[in-house]
């Protein structure tokens, strides 16, 4: 689990916000990802992974009560994740994570995590 203070000392809302905006603007023009996604806009897929990290790392659990138990394993079973696209989405979101500027044992923390789901979420053999 996160330290308690994480939310916090990363810069709140405002940090999850621009952290999840770039890493769309980066699966928006990717040939591999952007086809995943069945909406036109990307705006609500957005919104979900914004509102799913705030609320892992501490912060208000709006997901939760919009959209009940992340269960995400099961939540991505419909969309084939092969390793070419777990990469290209580490690979946007390391670009998300180190746009933020954060002091190292906050970056490692957070981009920890987000490896480890990653690598978790990989739902197709390569
Ligand atoms: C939803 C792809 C990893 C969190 C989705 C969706 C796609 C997708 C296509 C549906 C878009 C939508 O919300 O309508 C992928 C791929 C991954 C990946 C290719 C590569 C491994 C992750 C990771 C996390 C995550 C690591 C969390 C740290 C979420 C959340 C949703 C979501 C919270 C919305 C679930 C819901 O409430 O319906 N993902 N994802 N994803 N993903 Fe991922």
């Amino acid at each position: 689990r996160p330290r308690a203070d994480f939310y916090e000392a990363v810069g709140g809302e405002a940090t999850f916000r621009a952290l999840v905006a770039r890493f769309y603007e980066g699966v928006a023009s990717d040939p591999v990802l952007r086809p995943l996604y069945p909406d036109e806009e990307l705006a609500a897929a957005e919104e979900r992974l914004r509102m799913f990290l705030i609320q892992y790392w501490g912060g208000p659990s709006t997901y939760s009560e919009l959209r009940g138990h992340p269960r995400l394993r099961m939540r991505h079973v419909p969309f084939a994740i092969g390793p070419a696209e777990r990469d290209a989405w580490i690979r946007h979101m390391k670009a998300a994570v180190d746009s933020l500027d954060l002091a190292a044992d906050l970056h490692k923390e957070l981009w920890d995590y987000l490896l480890m789901a990653a690598n978790s979420l990989q739902n197709r053999p390569g």
